[in-house]
């Protein structure tokens, strides 16, 4: 199994959603037990889920999973504390709908770290305390955090993660980070955390990449970069898409499906024998640079069980079949799956 190959090296996690935190389907949850041993909610601790109102918090959700996480003994990361978006509506107004200024920011901020992290003390073993707080250049994305905060909303958000809980380990999450402006950004975060004495323990390298990119050269030059700041390298949302990026044509109408568009769904009924390869091979050499380099990386999270699971079936646009993962739509191990067993 996965966490049986790399146990020496690095940890091998999944996210999973509602269905698979509510054991809804047994088959799904013997393979997330037997293969894996981290675990992240891909959706269930997110703002608008565990505090949608201003005094209603939801752990419903969130309960289960550590559960389910505790009984298998697996390692559970918190997926997320503070991000721009599946947030809920209250959190930048006032009674009256004015925007709350930097002061009342900072206590809802410190209510919503302070509850979550207190409650999962010694059960949630690491947050991903700020996700995305960069835009592509390297400079702080204009989130209404941002805006009303400043840079400090970060530093908030660490301490008082640390203070609920100085135990769980906190991570600066975001994606893009092996792009040279991008990571340039997050390690200045991790920096100016550092000098001012706030406790970061790890950075999480998103890593929804495709089948060329980003090339193994940047991602080892990424690894070395972070690594040499002092923090665990994590790469915490690992999927490959095989579909053509709609980035890159512009002139896809994105207002309708593409379930019947060949050219942005090329395999709507199962992968070629020659796609199934590359993507072997892609994730083989993504392994053995993981390997070369088990020393600095802590956890290797896949985004989704299977490949019918995976968000990249509907996005950035909806309706297509995407073929991101180690299991097919059946459950069984893929081609890739062997070829990343194989690396070790
Ligand atoms: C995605 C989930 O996979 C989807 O189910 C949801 O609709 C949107 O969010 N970056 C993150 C993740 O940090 O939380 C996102 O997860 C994917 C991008």
């Amino acid at each position: 199994t996965l966490k049986e190959a790399f146990k020496d090296k690095f940890l091998i996690g999944v996210a999973v959603n509602r269905s698979q935190i509510n054991q809804s389907n047994q088959e799904e949850t013997k393979l997330i037990t037997s293969q894996f041993n981290a675990l992240t909610a891909e959706n269930d601790m997110k703002w608008m889920y565990i505090h949608p109102k201003e005094d209603t918090f939801n752990f419903e959700q969130a309960d289960k999973l550590v559960e389910l996480a505790k009984a298998n003994d697996m390692f559970v990361v918190g997926h997320t504390l503070v991000w721009h978006s599946q947030l809920a509506p209250w959190v930048f107004k006032t009674d009256k709908g004015d925007t709350i200024n930097n002061a009342e920011l900072t206590s809802r901020l410190k209510k919503h770290i302070s509850t979550i992290v207190e409650k999962y003390k010694g059960k949630i073993d690491a947050w991903d305390v700020v996700n995305e707080a960069l835009a592509e250049d390297g400079s702080y994305r204009k989130s209404p955090f941002y805006t009303i905060g400043g840079e400090s909303f970060i530093e908030n958000a660490f301490r008082f993660a640390h203070t609920a809980d100085p135990e769980a380990e906190l991570y600066y999450n975001d994606y893009n980070l092996i792009n040279a402006e991008k990571r340039d950004g997050a390690i200045r975060i991790i920096n100016n955390l550092k000098s001012k004495n706030i406790k970061i323990d790890g950075v999480g390298i998103q890593a929804h990449w495709s089948l060329e990119e980003p090339t193994i050269e940047e991602i080892e030059t990424a690894i070395k970069m972070y690594s040499e700041t002092g923090v665990k390298v994590m790469f915490t949302e690992l999927d490959i898409s095989v579909l053509p990026s709609p980035w890159n044509s512009p002139t896809a109408d994105v207002s309708v499906s593409f379930e019947n568009n060949p050219t942005m769904n090329p395999y709507p009924n199962g992968l070629p024998d020659s796609v199934q390869t590359q993507l072997a091979k892609r994730y083989a050499a993504i392994f053995e640079l993981f390997n070369k380099h088990a020393d600095k990386i802590g956890r290797v999270t896949f985004w989704g069980l299977h490949d019918g699971l995976s968000w990249k079936n509907n996005f950035p646009i909806r309706g297509r079949t995407d073929y991101t993962l180690l299991f097919d739509r059946a459950m069984e191990p893929k081609k890739a799956f062997n070829a990343v067993i194989d690396t070790v």
